[in-house]
């Protein structure tokens, strides 16, 4: 039975200062994260998304609540749990296997483990080949797949990814989401992914978890009762979509700066059928512009 507070999250609360104000972007936050469960977040732009991740790796610590790993209180960052940001973040005077290996620094494996590590990570993530390359010789999604390889080769139990894919073409981000899936079957690990595409969230997730912003709360957790990997085009999936859409709608009707089509008139009232018909991954970019364009800072 696998331990369901894998990641156990209970009442977190984080402030900043900025320019004498208090900007809460997080206000009491509860979530627990079964072992081996894939969870992804959506919400507006500045809803803290980016700041629970980094506070669920232990980048930072300056909440009030309680965070743990384990059964441990999260004090910092652990070679337990992985990163990876939009930006692959690579080191360009360092080739992709040295860049990989970054992942093993300060952990025990001995050097030949660490060389059979990285080898075996960097096949993982379809790379095989390019071992010797630099950053600069590398696709945009290649370059990604280098910062997985880095956020995995430790064999976190935990991956925490930022938008992972948000900078990649339609195609190299299906392909992607494809390959990140069959490595989270496959080593079976904890996976927290934030994201803008809904289409995404709903694909990978076994639960989408939509923020609201101002103060950062968890609006509604959706589950995603189908099996992986999922068929993107299927009614079901569609069905969750909008559901995660509406949701996502209403936590930006209340926004002061309202989007335009926030609330559509009968005619452009999305329905499973509509929608099916239409590539999602095509729809994504348009309805990400109309969610979140009132909301962006
Ligand atoms: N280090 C910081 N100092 C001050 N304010 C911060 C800091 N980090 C985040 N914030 C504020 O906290 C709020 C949440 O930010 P966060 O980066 O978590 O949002 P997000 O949901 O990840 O947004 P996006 O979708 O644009 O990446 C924002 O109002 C932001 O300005
Ligand atoms: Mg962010």
């Amino acid at each position: 039975m696998p331990n369901q507070k894998h990641v156990h999250i209970k009442d977190v609360t984080r402030r900043f200062q900025v320019n004498g104000n208090t900007i809460t972007a997080l206000d009491s936050v509860s979530l627990d994260i079964a072992e081996g469960e894939f969870v992804t977040i959506v919400g507006a732009s500045g809803c803290g998304k980016s700041t629970l991740l980094r506070l669920g790796a232990g980048l930072d610590t300056g909440h009030n609540g309680n965070i743990e790993h384990a059964g441990k209180v999260v004090k910092g960052p652990s070679l337990d749990r992985g990163i990876v940001f939009q930006e692959p973040r690579l080191f360009p005077w360092l080739t992709v296997e040295r860049n990989v290996a970054l992942g093993l620094q300060n952990s025990g494996f001995t050097k030949d483990e660490k060389r059979q590590l990285v080898t075996d990570q960097i096949e993982l993530v379809g790379l095989a080949g390019f071992e010797k390359a630099y950053p600069h010789q590398l696709s945009g999604g290649m370059a990604q797949r280098a910062g997985i390889a880095r956020g995995l080769v430790n064999r976190p139990d935990v991956l925490f990814l930022d938008e992972p894919f948000g900078a990649l073409d339609a195609i190299t981000k299906a392909r992607l989401q494809g390959e990140l899936q069959d490595i989270w079957a496959r080593e079976q690990i904890t996976m927290i992914l934030v994201t803008h595409d809904v289409d995404e969230a709903v694909y990978l997730g076994d639960r989408v978890v939509v923020m609201s912003p101002r103060p950062g709360r968890i609006k509604e957790i959706v589950p995603v009762n189908l099996p992986h990997p999922r068929e993107r085009t299927s009614n079901q999936l569609a069905h969750i979509r909008n559901h995660v859409l509406e949701v996502l709608e209403s936590t930006t009707a209340t926004s002061k700066a309202r989007p335009v089509q926030a609330k559509p008139g009968p005619q452009k009232r999305r329905t499973t059928a509509a929608v099916s018909a239409v590539p999602i991954a095509l729809n994504a970019k348009a309805n990400r512009q109309t969610l979140y364009s009132s909301t962006e800072i």
